[in-house]
């Protein structure tokens, strides 16, 4: 009786961290990764789309539509599309080759919770 009570109480246990993980912060690998400068677009993530993404979302033959080369279309898609969480997506991740590494992915995230930087 004690046993199962106890199974029970770790599996819940489990379950309460495991959601807390995923909820706190955009990217759990890159949570550990502190960025004590203001992230901008032009500095840090016009680079990043240019490199990752522009040869799918670029005004040529853009796939889904969607085109990453203004800041207006990077910010609308961060804000108001999927970008941060397709760009965390493990399982269905963009670039669709696979998740870029974790410092790049801070710095979008921290690029949102600057408040989506021009300059
Ligand atoms: C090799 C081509 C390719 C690359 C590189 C690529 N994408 Fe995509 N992207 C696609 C395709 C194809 C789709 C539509 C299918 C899907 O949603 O998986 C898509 C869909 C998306 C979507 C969701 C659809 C939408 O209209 O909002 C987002 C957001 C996105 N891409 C962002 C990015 C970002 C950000 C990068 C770079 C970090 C990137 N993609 C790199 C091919 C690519």
């Amino acid at each position: 009786m004690y046993k199962t009570n106890m199974k029970k109480y770790h599996t819940i246990v489990a379950l309460v961290l495991l959601s807390y993980s995923c909820t706190t912060a955009e990217i759990p690998e890159a949570a550990s990764i502190t960025i004590d400068r203001k992230v901008t677009y032009e500095r840090d993530i016009k680079p990043i789309m240019y490199t990752n993404c522009l040869t799918c979302h670029s005004a040529v033959n853009p796939r889904n539509g969607l085109i990453l080369e203004t800041y207006q279309q990077v910010k609308a898609s961060a804000s108001t599309g999927t970008l941060i969480q397709r760009m965390n997506d493990a399982a269905n991740p963009m670039p669709q080759g696979g998740l870029l590494t974790p410092d790049k992915r801070a710095l979008v995230d921290k690029w949102k919770s600057d408040g989506y930087l021009e300059n």
